[in-house]
């Protein structure tokens, strides 16, 4: 009978210990899915941020002709998911994207 009691006790502190255990920190990763530094960065940062992360840009394969690989995508983010890019920009943001990546 003592000895259940006693038992009874131990599981009770035992268990109160862990819910008073310290917290925990967390380390967040550093920002990844940013744009790398190039000519016109700011002309694409303004255009290209707004739908989806740069992660988007960063993780296309190499292409032979990156040129008209970016002119081709650029275009595609325009007519297919109306994108609002002024015309005067486009040129700007395919000789980043060319240059960059
Ligand atoms: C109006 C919203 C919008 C804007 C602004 C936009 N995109 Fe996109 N983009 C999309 C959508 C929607 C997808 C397809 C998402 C999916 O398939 O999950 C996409 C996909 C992509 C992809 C992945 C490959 C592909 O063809 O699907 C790349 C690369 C990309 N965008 C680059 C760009 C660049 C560079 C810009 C700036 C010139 C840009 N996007 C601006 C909407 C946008």
């Amino acid at each position: 009978m003592k000895r259940t009691v006693l038992l009874t006790l131990a599981l009770a502190t035992g268990l109160l210990g862990s819910v008073t255990a310290a917290p925990i920190g967390y380390q967040t990763p550093d920002e990844v899915a940013a744009f790398k530094p190039g000519p016109n960065l700011d002309v694409v940062t303004n255009n290209c941020t707004a739908c989806h992360s740069a992660d988007y840009v960063n993780t296309q394969p190499p292409v032979k002709d990156r040129k008209a690989f970016w002119q081709a995508e650029v275009t595609k983010m325009i007519k297919v998911y109306g994108a609002p890019i002024d015309d005067a920009d486009v040129g700007k943001i395919v000789d980043y994207l060319a240059a960059t990546y």
